[in-house]
């Protein structure tokens, strides 16, 4: 028995008998994310337009109407005028249908010599091209305030670490210099992988290019692409860029999670280095007494987030024969909650130390001068006149110990007793062992040496204010 025709409610629906099963239809569709793309295939497809009207593919008037009627669904989508449904199935049948509701037969020409699988690889680098400058923008914002913090803390003390257990007394703003670095190199990084996502599929068709004479250069540079995929079948499978995004996403995850461990370990009572404010910390239901540092956990966890997006992306491409397959639309999901959770991140870690933060400089200077982290300096001492370092090193693991059972610091030793010790200690041996000093006196470059980080915020300001490759 023949069967009735499906309504034709797909672009394609002519070649099939039935219409999808409704939760197909729902499983197939892209359109409940993929609308994030939106303006990026208006974009698009009015560059495309224009160079099939160049190359005599269609009219210019043909071309005139398409890229107007693509204005107007921008301008729709914006006001809420245009909202796509499920019966779209993505982004790219949404606005093609609406075109042609809206200029008739020359929206239905829109599509020649192109493909959606060109089409949305053109979409989703014109998306992470805007979402890398906003990000860069925001990691510049971040690095903006922890140099001023910098500027403010240059004489404050901060017990410094390894293994978490004191080590050496630190300027606090050679610390937070520390992740202006690692910010520095997620910067660069991202503007590194721009160069690659800013490169056109745009004309690679459905996988093999095209018989129209189209003339990719033209649209690649309406869209301000740098260059074009040399091979077709590679231009409309490749999703390296997007992986390497989320590579660098990580990155940016791992310092701003790192910076956030720290931060919840200081606004503890047992550390006691900062207070957090009450515009960035939260209350329990229960414990009336306590404040929460609910920013940085949530950084802290939501950089898993970013992590299985990275992982999820090999995982999808690592099995793809070329070209297409319909995993890739699974990019999108991924892509688009990487780069929101990276910049709801760096935005809400931004505010923490803009605003939410106060470093307890009382304590925390106190905190350097009642403990061991000047035991090298003592060693160190002594190797500057001549004794083997080594030599010096286990008497001073001595004294350490002895005073521990005393329960006394360095600084409570008589001079007797450190001559005693060594006769090449002299009464400078106190201002060697000071705090202040002990920091003043790393001045190596790149060390905690208040020189060194007057410098290194010299370079940080140097950095900010250059900034545009
Ligand atoms: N929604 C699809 C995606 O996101 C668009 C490309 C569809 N291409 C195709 N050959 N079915 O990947």
């Amino acid at each position: 028995m023949p069967q009735a025709s499906p309504p034709p409610s797909q672009p394609w629906s002519q070649r099939f008998e039935t219409s999808l099963h409704p939760a197909i239809a729902r499983f197939n569709a892209s359109i409940g994310f993929d609308i994030a793309l939106i303006e990026y295939d208006l974009t698009g497809s009015q560059a495309h337009a224009k160079m099939l009207a160049k190359t005599g593919i269609i009219s210019a008037p043909e071309a005139d109407l398409i890229v107007q009627g693509l204005e107007q669904i921008r301008q729709d989508f914006r006001q809420g005028a245009f909202v796509p449904g499920v019966d779209d199935e993505d982004v790219h049948f949404a606005v093609e249908r609406r075109l042609t509701e809206l200029i008739g037969e020359a929206g239905k020409k829109l599509h020649t010599a192109r493909s959606r699988n060109d089409q949305v690889g053109t979409d989703l680098r014109l998306y992470l091209r805007e979402q890398i400058d906003q990000i860069r923008g925001q990691i510049r914002q971040f690095q903006a305030v922890l140099v001023t913090l910098a500027e403010t803390h240059l004489e404050t003390l901060i017990p410094g670490y390894t293994h978490l257990q004191r080590a050496q007394p630190l300027s606090l703003a050679h610390h937070l210099l520390a992740y202006f670095d690692m910010t520095q190199r997620d910067w660069e990084r991202l503007g590194e992988i721009r160069h690659r996502v800013n490169v056109s599929p745009l004309g690679s068709g459905a996988l093999a290019g095209t018989t129209f004479p189209i003339d990719r250069h033209y649209s690649a540079e309406l869209l301000g692409f740098e260059g074009l995929y040399g091979n077709s079948l590679d231009g409309v499978s490749d999703r390296d860029f997007a992986i390497e995004f989320m590579g660098a996403a990580s990155l940016i995850l791992v310092h701003l999670s790192r910076l956030s461990e720290e931060v919840i370990l200081w606004a503890s009572e047992e550390f006691g280095f900062v207070t957090l404010k009450d515009s960035c910390a939260t209350g329990s239901s229960i414990m009336p007494q306590k404040k929460n540092p609910d920013v940085p956990e949530l950084v802290r966890g939501k950089a898993g987030r970013v992590f299985g997006h990275l992982q999820g992306l090999l995982v999808m491409m690592k099995g793809l024969p070329l070209a297409y397959n319909k995993d890739l639309q699974e990019d999108k999901e991924a892509l688009f909650d990487g780069v929101n959770t990276v910049k709801a991140c760096l935005e809400a870690t931004t505010i923490l130390l803009a605003e939410g933060i106060e470093f307890r400089t009382a304590r925390l200077n106190s905190a350097v001068a009642e403990d061991f982290s000047n035991a090298t300096d003592v060693a160190d001492y002594l190797a500057a006149k001549d004794v083997p370092f080594r030599e010096a090193y286990n008497m001073v693991g001595k004294v350490v110990k002895r005073c521990l059972a005393q329960g006394k610091l360095l600084k409570d030793l008589s001079l007797e007793e450190w001559q005693a010790l060594h006769p090449k200690f002299e009464a400078d041996i106190y201002d060697a062992i000071a705090p202040t000093q002990v920091v003043a006196a790393r001045n190596s470059y790149g060390g905690t040496g208040f020189e060194q980080v007057r410098q290194a915020i010299g370079r940080a300001r140097e950095s900010l204010s250059s900034s545009d490759s």
